[in-house]
């Protein structure tokens, strides 16, 4: 199919980075279309193991060219050790990536901007960011006050801009005793100018040429539906729409050319961050989740919460993605759990309630309503095919499947890229 779109379906880290890599042996171009390095997208093959931030996951296909659409947002000293660390593994870039001019630049004044917001909240309120300058930059975005990429090709007009800029983030900044220095900024933006120009590219254009070739196209979510800006549980959201409506604005892809949504979902649930998990187990179960499921942040390294599948969210993801199928992964991690359970739906005052009924308060206080699943117990690595699984695990899928109204059609078992059956 030419146009693919993959799609976090839970609260980020559902394993989207492998499965691109999977994927990307068939697509002529992987393409990111929102978000920044908040991002962590782990990626093992032969190359090495890599969490990638910025650069598509593509990219280790040397048939693949690799794309970051305008509403990416990039910290550019990132993206340029992320270059150095993929060409070192000897994987050429130059040629291979390309970049909108219209992405947004994110600047040093929006990391501290960040730090005050969540020094000012002392915890309460707040997602927990990433302390990459993600919701400073989105809202410099929409309120006409960002410095673009393409910014960086006229000198002067980069300076005025940046002159302004840096004016009233000091202003700002000032009461809590943090400041950015214009002269350091602006050096420091002009030495890396010339590393990034050869990349800048009308990525509008490339994209909408190859889909009128009718090539492969591969469109690499990040984080994942319940972190988006309008439909996660606000305010422990992210800045950007992570749901599939975002490629339209973020990579300039008409919604009727995507022909398939692949929802990724882990067999269980994982968040990093504040905010409520309905299915959050504070346990023994919890932890073993994340010590089996070596669930900590590929971007800042904190543990993620763990719990159990909640099939009343994934409802939702199906519904306002329009998966056209679900990807399923580390199925492995549940191996040696002699009972699984899934949240089938959630209860309110005995009442059920629906996802999209809730108010944020009230993902605190809902009863979710489990189903339990005799655990198979026995290593799932070797499966190749959906008949070498064994019988409870293909019970749990097809169920899955069932309630959801979406086809399985890949379930992955390990971290490498050839651990994943094809349904
Ligand atoms: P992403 O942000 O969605 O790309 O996911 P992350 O890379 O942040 O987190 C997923 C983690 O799970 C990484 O450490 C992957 O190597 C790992 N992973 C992916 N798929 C599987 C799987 O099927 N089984 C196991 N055990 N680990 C997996
Ligand atoms: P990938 O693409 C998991 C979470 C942060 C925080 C909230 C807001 O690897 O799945 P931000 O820095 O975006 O302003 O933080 O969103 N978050 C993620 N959690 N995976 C991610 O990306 C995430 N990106 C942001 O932990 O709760
Ligand atoms: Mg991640």
């Amino acid at each position: 199919m030419p146009v693919t779109l993959v799609i976090g379906s839970q609260w980020g880290d559902e394993g989207k980075g492998k499965i691109i890599d999977y994927l990307a042996k068939d697509s002529d171009f992987v393409v990111r279309f929102h978000g920044g390095n908040n991002a962590g997208h782990t990626i093992i093959n032969k190359y090495g193991k890599f969490a990638l931030h910025l650069i598509p996951g593509g990219i280790f296909n040397l048939n693949t060219k690799a794309v970051i659409a305008n509403g990416v947002v990039i910290d550019l000293a990132v993206l340029l050790s992320e270059i150095e660390l993929v060409e070192k593994a000897g994987i050429k870039v130059k040629g291979r990536l390309f970049i909108s001019p219209r992405c947004q630049l994110i600047m040093p004044y929006h990391k501290l901007l960040e730090q005050v917001y969540e020094e000012a909240k002392k915890g309460v309120n707040t997602p927990q960011p990433t302390g990459r300058g993600i919701g400073p930059v989105y809202a410099d975005k929409v309120t006409y006050n960002g410095i673009t990429l393409g910014d960086l090709l006229d000198r002067k007009s980069f300076k005025e801009k940046l002159s302004v800029q840096v004016l009233i983030k000091n202003k700002t900044l000032k009461p809590f005793g943090k400041k950015v220095n214009k002269n350091v900024v602006e050096k420091d933006f002009f030495s890396m100018r010339r590393k990034i120009l050869p990349f800048i590219s009308d990525t509008f254009t490339i994209i909408n040429s190859a889909i009128d070739k009718k090539q492969n196209i591969l469109l690499e979510g990040a984080q994942g539906t319940f972190l988006d800006n309008d439909w996660g549980i606000y305010p422990f959201v992210t800045a950007s729409n992570a749901v599939s409506g975002g490629v339209n604005a973020g990579a300039g892809i008409a919604p009727n050319k995507i022909n398939k949504v692949i929802g990724v979902a882990k067999a269980y649930t994982t968040r990093v961050g504040f905010g409520p998990v309905p299915t959050e187990q504070k346990n023994g179960i919890g932890n073993k989740l994340r010590e089996i499921g070596g669930e900590y942040g590929a971007t800042t390294g904190r543990p993620r919460r763990c719990g159990w599948l909640d099939l009343e969210m994934l409802r939702f993801a199906v519904k306002i993605n329009g998966f056209t199928e679900i990807c399923i992964t580390k199925l492995d991690v549940l191996d040696n759990f002699e009972k699984i359970k899934v949240c089938v739906r959630y209860n309110l005052n005995s009442k059920r309630i629906s996802y999209e009924q809730c108010s944020t308060k009230d993902f605190d206080r809902v009863k979710p309503v489990y189903k339990t699943y005799k655990g198979w117990q026995k290593s799932i690595k070797e499966a190749k095919n959906f008949k070498d699984l064994p019988k409870e695990a293909q019970i749990y899928l097809r169920d899955i499947e069932k309630m959801l109204g979406v086809k399985i059609t890949y379930v992955s078992t390990g971290v490498k890229r050839n651990e994943i059956i094809k349904i």
